[in-house]
């Protein structure tokens, strides 16, 4: 009998939980020097089922301690995704002593008579730091007669309006509710007919204000997750609108699709509520996983895990207006440079293999493509297992490709490859961060992000630079080992 080490996958700078299934980040907020995460969770097995809010705090965003099942179902449903915000000027009423966490969150109900399921907004509060929850007893505070997909509130505080905005999922269209005190909810408008991707239902909005070009300028930034819908190839993935909110109505300037990440495993993500000001990013997480394949990735006893945080900006791009992502700064201290890289030349005569057999990996490269056809990156977990990155200069193609990288028989689509068109390739920066089971690659310094799973033995035994039919130039480059 084959025996697996089952740990293997567990990843050493992701949020994983310690036993059985978890999907969406949820409830992610700021509050007395910790970092929230909590998390879909069914605590009694490694599959989806009966939703729990899973809980873990960090100080750091890295380094996470999973503590006791937040909010466990009750006679309304079981708890789906939602957000959580710090009622500072105590607007609901619960926190008469001092500040305190609000969690708002979705009541899912299956009915045993084969009516519809029923989806509604439900409050929960905390006075110890998250650490135990009081469901509101006049929960639920919103529901709709008709809408069967009503779920997912992100809500954050609009100072413009002194109001609570909640962008709620809604079928293929966001909604958009305030509230003066967290309990009474008002419809505000309705995004999302006619523009942007329906090839799914829409699942975890979330809405914000971001800097252009690190400038004065500010426009709001809408994200939606798109669900799994087999007749497309491509599973559940995220769309961004850009445009403006006047504190009622959300209004994109685009009409064309823009996706966050080009990779298949980064969904659900939302950013996290009360950052100080005086740090003043935006910081981002998603669940790190597909709908397609979410049930059968080959981990036992535990199954999925989140993206590394990300700090979100706007920053035009060629003349486009993009969302650009990049690793939180809080990521650095845990890499050591074990290679610095400057002046080297790669050619189809000589590849560089660089040796580091370490749990994750760092690596970080500015490349001057000279004349080559092909160039980038080969990711060696073992012999015979590999993920090759490609940068293709005759097309502006980016490929990553896990075709070799280890277990792939649980899906069909997992083997395909994971593409993007980059506008140029005279020069590319690539910033890749490797652990047990994961691939996160962020270009041009965060312009494009490709997140995606792998199942390897070993996490990489060796980096190979390579270029096939000419030169390339590698430059002001290192490879980062983490260190506990
Ligand atoms: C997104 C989602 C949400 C829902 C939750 C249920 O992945 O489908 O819309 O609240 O997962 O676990």
């Amino acid at each position: 009998m084959t025996t697996y080490n089952l740990e293997k996958y567990r990843p050493t700078l992701h949020f994983a939980p310690q036993r059985n299934w978890m999907n969406d980040p949820n409830g992610m907020v700021y509050f007395k020097g910790e970092y929230h995460l909590f998390f879909q969770h069914n605590p009694n097995d490694s599959i989806w089922g009966p939703m729990h809010w899973g809980h873990a705090v960090s100080k750091d965003m890295i380094d996470w301690q999973e503590l006791p099942i937040a909010l466990y179902p009750d006679e309304l449903g079981t708890i789906f995704s939602g957000s959580a915000v710090v009622d500072w000027h105590n607007t609901s009423g619960f926190f008469p002593d001092e500040p305190g966490i609000v969690a708002i969150f979705t009541h899912h109900l299956d009915k045993a008579d084969g009516t519809p399921t029923i989806q509604t907004q439900s409050l929960a509060y905390s006075h110890d730091q998250g650490r135990t929850w009081t469901k509101y007893e006049g929960n639920p505070v919103l529901g709709h007669p008709t809408k069967v997909d009503f779920r997912d509130p992100k809500v954050f505080w609009h100072a413009e309006t002194a109001k609570w905005l909640m962008a709620l999922a809604t079928g293929q269209t966001v909604t958009f509710y305030s509230s003066l005190n967290l309990i009474d909810w008002q419809f505000e408008s309705e995004f999302g007919d006619n523009i942007g991707s329906h090839e799914g239902v829409w699942e975890c909005p979330d809405l914000f204000e971001l800097a252009v070009d690190n400038s004065e300028e500010k426009k709001w930034v809408l994200l939606v997750s798109i669900g799994d819908n087999p007749q497309f190839e491509s599973g559940s993935r995220t769309q961004y609108f850009v445009g403006s909110f006047d504190g009622s109505t959300f209004t994109a300037d685009h009409q064309e699709i823009q996706w966050l990440d080009f990779g298949k495993d980064n969904y659900a993500g939302v950013s996290f509520s009360d950052i100080p000001t005086e740090d003043g990013r935006r910081i981002y997480l998603g669940w790190m996983s597909n709908w397609r394949y979410a049930n059968q990735v080959p981990t036992e006893g535990w199954r999925s895990q989140m993206t590394l945080p990300r700090t979100l900006a706007l920053q035009h791009v060629g003349g486009q207006l993009l969302v650009v992502q990049n690793p939180v700064k809080e990521l650095d201290s845990y890499f050591t440079k074990v290679v610095e890289i400057d002046d080297l030349f790669i050619s189809s005569e000589e590849s560089k293999a660089f040796a580091v057999d370490k749990p994750s990996v760092e690596i970080v490269l500015e490349i001057d493509n000279h004349d080559a056809k092909q160039f980038g990156v080969v990711l060696s977990h073992t012999a015979s297992q590999k993920t090759v990155l490609t940068i293709d200069a005759e097309t502006n193609r980016f490929t990553l490709d896990r075709e070799r990288s280890g277990q792939i028989v649980f899906s069909e689509n997992f083997s395909n490859h994971q593409e993007l068109n980059l506008q140029a390739t005279n020069q590319v920066k690539l910033h890749i961060i490797v652990d047990s089971a994961s691939i996160e690659v962020f270009l041009n310094e965060g312009a494009y992000a490709v997140t995606s799973l792998v199942y390897p033995d070993k996490v990489c035994e060796e980096v190979v630079l390579f270029a096939l039919d000419g030169t390339i130039q590698v430059t002001n480059s290192y490879i980062g080992a983490f260190h506990s």
